[in-house]
């Protein structure tokens, strides 16, 4: 029997289909296994239907128009994903739904998206972006450079806001609280939130412009309710971490119109998702749905610099669905965060370009002479690599930078 969902070599209209490439690998021919794909997450089910008519296979049929090698191209009909309530739960149950269960497929990851113009219209984008957080912080050119207030718990807020005015005067224009931080009882949100925010109006009283992102990661229900409670006592950023609390949490935040500050967007979880390169979902997918539904920074991996797996050609696809041409949406700011240290900053950089976000919470804790000087590093090392100039030869005149070096070496 000829498989259905085969339109092998046909010429999708982009404004007409949202197009999903997998790499597949099964005992089916690849044909075979995109069409299972394709028919599992539009019309179809394991046997034919008998209410299936040939005219709700035609209209709303998903499209196997390429099956190279491990790889199949997808297009799913812009009707499947029309309706007013459904947003990304009701995209990813159908580029990235029941089909990574599939038993016919042993493995398979979606690898790649290219959403219609007629879908992202719909969300609003980043009310900052890269442009936005560059003007809010007077830093035009640079990457923005921050810290992660190590330990990632146990300091209650006041000595918490004395490692964030620290670190601002060591030079940071950025720091944030850890992913597993919200609102224990050492360090309550509200007092945290409180006793920073003195602490930043204070720096930029000493005429230093910094932001700190404040974790509102909860449960759906509560998390206007920890942003109004953030934003109360002086938040000037709100972080979420996207797949812990879903991609709707980034989106109540980032569409909500009274939240007038930037949206960190923090990514545990992730590699349960995206480690393995044969299954899962790739990290390009998932900044291209953070970006359109308004995350101002994203966390997307530091090109093989740090402690975190790296897969080095995915990050430059992360960083391109960033900050490339999507239908004219504002660029996200790629973060680079996780085990970085100065002595890593050129070889980041080389990849990174400028319009990054650079974090290193042990990095600069971790410095011999505290936090102040682990921030001044950090600045000196970005310098540095901005300049063209080596750490070693900047490390000499920079006694921050040196020891960080020696320390890290
Ligand atoms: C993060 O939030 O990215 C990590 O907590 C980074 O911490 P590290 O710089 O100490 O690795």
């Amino acid at each position: 029997m000829k498989e259905k969902y085969l339109a092998i070599g046909e010429e999708l209209d982009q404004d007409e289909y949202f197009i999903c490439d997998y790499k597949v690998k099964s005992d089916l021919s690849i044909e075979t296994a995109g069409s299972r794909i394709a028919e599992e997450e539009s019309t179809g089910t394991w046997t034919r239907p008998t209410t299936l008519t040939e005219d709700i296979y035609k209209k709303y049929g998903g499209k196997v128009v390429m099956a190279e090698g491990n790889m199949v191209r997808i297009g799913f009909p812009v009707v499947d994903f029309s309706g007013d309530i459904g947003g990304v739960p009701q995209i990813l149950s159908i580029i990235a739904g029941n089909l990574f269960g599939l038993d016919s497929l042993k493995k398979v990851r979606l690898h790649d998206i290219q959403i219609p113009s007629v879908i992202t219209e719909r969300y609003p984008g980043p009310k900052f972006g890269i442009s936005g957080l560059r003007k809010l912080l007077d830093r035009p050119e640079k990457p923005l450079v921050g810290t992660i207030v190590k330990p990632k718990i146990g300091l209650p807020p006041k000595e918490f806001a004395e490692y964030v005015y620290q670190a601002g005067k060591g030079g940071l224009t950025n720091s944030k609280d850890d992913e597993t931080l919200v609102d224990q009882d050492f360090c309550p949100l509200e007092e945290r939130v409180s006793a920073v925010s003195e602490k930043l109006d204070l720096l930029e009283e000493e005429g230093h412009m910094m932001i700190h992102a404040h974790n509102v990661s909860t449960s759906g229900h509560e998390i206007l309710d920890a942003a109004d409670i953030a934003l109360e006592n002086g938040a000037r950023q709100l972080m979420v971490d996207v797949l812990t609390v879903g991609f709707s949490g980034v989106q109540a935040l980032a569409e909500d119109p009274s939240i007038d500050v930037p949206v960190h967007v923090h990514r545990a979880m992730h590699g349960a998702l995206t480690k393995d390169p044969e299954h899962g979902i790739s990290m390009p997918v998932i900044c291209k749905l953070v970006r359109m539904i308004g995350g101002d920074s994203f966390h997307i991996g530091t090109y093989g610099t740090g402690k975190m797996h790296a897969n080095i050609s995915e990050e430059l696809r992360s960083k391109e669905a960033l900050i490339g041409d999507m239908h004219g949406i504002v660029r996200t700011i790629p973060v680079s965060s996780g085990g970085l240290h100065p002595g890593h900053m050129t070889d980041l950089m080389e990849k990174s370009g400028n319009d990054v976000q650079i974090q290193a919470g042990g990095g600069v804790s971790g410095h011999p002479d505290g936090v102040r000087a682990g921030a001044a590093a950090m600045i000196q090392a970005v310098d540095a690599a901005y300049e063209g100039i080596s750490l070693d030869e900047y490390a000499k005149t920079h006694e921050e930078l040196k020891k960080a070096l020696e320390r890290w070496s």
